[in-house]
């Protein structure tokens, strides 16, 4: 079995679209659930579905050698960033060199970077009056939002679509792109 392991801070609809996808699969597991925020869907999502589940504060990445040794712990073929708000330590980084994606949810290098997350995304886009935007899938390194592009993929955008409107389409096309995008990166 090749083990992933995924980092959510929130409501973790992609941890469930990545859970629902791998469930009963011969090949690849989610091995690990690992946030920061307590309050969090994904924490409710990990216990129903009886993964393991890691939650960290600040303190767990001011240690980040140790950090990196808790992963290695569970053997992961693959980490994915979906939907996690804080920047992963650079040892952590490079310890898993070549195995850590993100998915953000515009075509970067556009509005992509500190503080583009969430809404903030779609309201920029729509304030910009882009005729598309997309999510994107990438390799990360050291730089926020800066990694290698794996897979990007668009959506028009109509000029009475609302910040929510595209938010919602973005979830969808996430949901189905990023479980298919892992299972052909441990293939
Ligand atoms: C997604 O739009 C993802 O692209 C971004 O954060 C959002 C997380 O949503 N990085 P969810 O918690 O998976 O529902």
């Amino acid at each position: 079995m090749k083990h992933v392991i995924v980092f959510a801070s929130g409501q973790g609809s992609n941890a469930a679209a990545i859970i629902d996808f791998f469930a009963g699969h011969d090949a690849v597991t989610v091995a690990l659930i690992v946030c920061n925020n307590p309050k969090a869907g994904v924490v409710a999502l990990a216990r129903a579905h009886g993964i393991p589940l890691l939650l960290i504060d600040k303190a767990t990445f001011s240690d980040a050698a140790a950090f990196a040794r808790k992963l290695e712990g569970y053997n992961p073929a693959l980490i994915v960033l979906a939907g996690f708000l804080w920047k992963v330590p650079e040892t952590v980084v490079r310890a898993f060199a070549g195995k850590i994606i993100n998915i953000h949810p515009a075509l970067l290098p556009k509005y992509g970077g500190k503080g583009m997350y969430g809404m903030r995304v779609h309201e920029a886009v729509k304030a910009a009056g882009e005729a598309e935007t997309g999510i994107t899938i990438h390799w990360v390194n050291e730089h926020y939002d800066e990694g290698a592009a794996i897979l990007q993929a668009y959506l028009p955008v109509a000029a009475d679509d609302s910040p929510e409107r595209i938010a919602q389409r973005i979830h969808r096309l996430e949901h189905y792109y990023l479980p298919r995008a892992i299972a052909f990166l441990l293939d």
